[in-house]
C-alpha cells in the first residue's frame, strides 16, 4: 500500500519551496522505503530550486539525511527493516567500465529508486540527487542505504550523506593528504572545514584556513586549522608562502567554486604540489593560466566529486571515529529546524549564518 507523507518540494524555478503530500510507493524489486529522521540542508539544494540542474521541476528537495529503513522491496539482502542508515548518491553498480576497472567511486551507472515518488494528483516528482529526504519517507535504492552504528544521532549522521563527505573525502581520497603535509584551504563553509577536519584526522603538520569572512575563519580553527588567512585584506598566495617556508602547501583544497580561488590555490601549492577542486563553478566560468605555468608547476590538478567517496567503506569507518571521540561532526550542526523551516534555512546559508541547518522529524 503507498502510504501519504508530508515533503518539501520545489515547484518551480525560484518559487519558495513548499510542504505538500507525497506519495511513496511500496519498495519495488531492489528498492527500500527509509523513515526520515533528520536530513541537512546543502547549497545543491538551493541549486535545484534555482533550476541550475535541471529544470524537471517539481523536485522533492533534501539530499543530506539519516533514518531508518522501513520496508524493503524483493530480492533486498544487505538493509533490513529497523536498519540505522545514512543515504548516499552513489549506489555503485559494479559493472560500467569504472566500477570493472577497480574504481567504483567514478561509478558511471549509480542506481537510484526505479519508481517514481508523486503529489496526490499523480505529478511525478524528482527527488534531490535521486534521494528526496525533506520528507517523513522517501524511496531509494537500496544500495543508497549505508548502515552505520546507531549510537551516533541521526542529525549528524546524515551530514556524512553530501557535503561533509565531499569535503573530507577531497582531502583523505583525492589529494591524498598524509602526517605531515602541508595543507591549504581555500573556503571555509561546511564542506572547506570538513576537508580541514579530514586533514587534521590525516595528520597534517599545518593546515591553512583562507576565506573572507572572519567568522568561518574561526570556525575553521575549531575544526583543526593551525593558521588562518583573511584574503579581502591578505594575499592569500603570498601568506600560504610565506607559512610553508616559502614553498606553498603539498596540498590545496579549492571549496569556493570560482576562477580566481582556483588561480589561488594553483600559485598557493608547491612546486610539484596537488590542487584539489571541490567547489562547484557555473557553466559560464572561465579559468585563464599560462600553460607554461601549468607544465613547470608539475604535480597534479584534481577535482573531487562526493570526495571520491565509496560510502560503504567511508561511512561506517568515519561514524566510528566520531563515535570515538577522533572526528568531531556534531560541530557542523549549526541549529535544527523544523520541515516548515528550509525556506529560512536556503536565506541563512546566503547570508554565511550557518555551516549547516539540518531539518530534524
Ligand atoms: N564536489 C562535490 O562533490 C561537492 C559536494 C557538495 C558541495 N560542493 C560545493 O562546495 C562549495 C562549498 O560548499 P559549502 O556548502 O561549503 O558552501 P558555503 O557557502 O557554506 O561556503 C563557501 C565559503 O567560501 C567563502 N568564500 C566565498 N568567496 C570567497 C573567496 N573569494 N575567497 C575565499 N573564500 C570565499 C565563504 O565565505 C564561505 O565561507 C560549493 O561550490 C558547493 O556547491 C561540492
Ligand atoms: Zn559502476
Ligand atoms: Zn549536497
Amino acid at each position: 500500500m503507498a502510504q501519504e507523507v508530508r515533503g518539501v518540494i520545489a515547484p518551480g524555478k525560484d518559487e519558495p519551496v513548499r510542504i505538500e503530500t507525497i506519495v511513496v510507493p511500496d519498495p519495488g524489486p531492489g528498492e527500500a522505503v527509509v523513515r526520515i529522521q533528520a536530513c541537512g540542508v546543502c547549497h545543491t539544494d538551493l541549486h535545484y530550486k534555482q533550476s541550475g540542474i535541471t529544470d524537471e521541476f517539481p523536485f522533492l528537495l533534501g539530499h543530506e539525511a539519516a533514518g531508518v529503513v522501513e520496508q524493503v522491496g524483493p530480492g533486498v539482502t544487505d538493509v533490513v527493516p529497523g536498519d540505522f542508515v545514512i543515504l548516499n548518491w552513489r549506489a555503485v553498480c559494479g559493472r560500467c567500465r569504472a566500477c570493472l576497472r577497480g574504481r567504483p567511486w567514478y561509478c558511471f551507472d549509480t542506481h537510484n529508486a526505479r519508481q517514481k515518488m508523486t503529489l496526490t494528483d499523480g505529478t511525478e516528482l524528482a527527488p534531490a540527487l535521486g534521494i528526496g529526504a525533506f520528507a517523513e519517507k522517501t524511496l531509494v535504492a537500496a544500495g543508497q542505504c549505508t548502515k552505520v552504528d546507531p549510537a551516533v544521532s541521526p542529525q549528524v549522521a546524515g551530514l556524512l550523506g553530501c557535503g561533509v563527505m565531499a569535503g573530507i573525502g577531497a582531502a583523505l581520497n583525492t589529494g591524498g593528504v598524509t602526517r605531515g603535509d602541508s595543507v591549504a584551504v581555500i573556503g571555509c563553509g561546511g564542506v572547506g572545514d570538513a576537508a580541514i577536519a579530514g586533514a587534521h584526522l590525516a595528520g597534517a603538520a599545518k593546515i591553512i584556513a583562507v576565506d573572507i569572512d572572519d567568522r568561518k575563519l574561526e570556525t575553521a580553527r575549531g575544526m583543526g586549522a593551525t593558521h588562518t588567512v583573511n584574503s579581502r585584506t591578505t594575499d592569500p598566495i603570498e601568506a600560504i608562502r610565506e607559512l610553508t617556508g616559502g614553498f606553498g602547501a603539498d596540498v590545496v583544497i579549492e571549496a569556493v567554486g570560482r576562477p580566481e580561488t582556483y588561480t589561488q590555490a594553483f600559485y598557493a601549492r608547491d612546486l610539484a604540489g596537488t590542487v584539489v577542486l571541490v567547489g562547484v563553478p557555473t557553466p559560464e566560468m572561465k579559468l585563464e593560466l599560462p600553460l607554461l605555468d601549468v607544465f613547470g608547476r608539475g604535480g597534479a590538478l584534481k577535482s573531487s566529486w562526493y570526495g571520491d567517496c565509496l560510502p560503504s567503506r567511508d561511512f561506517p569507518m568515519l561514524i566510528d571515529l566520531h563515535l570515538q571521540g577522533r572526528l568531531a561532526l556534531d560541530k557542523f550542526v549549526t541549529e535544527t529546524i523544523r520541515l516548515d523551516e528550509v525556506e529560512k534555512a536556503f536565506e541563512r546559508m546566503h547570508h554565511g549564518d550557518v555551516l549547516r541547518s539540518v531539518v530534524v522529524l
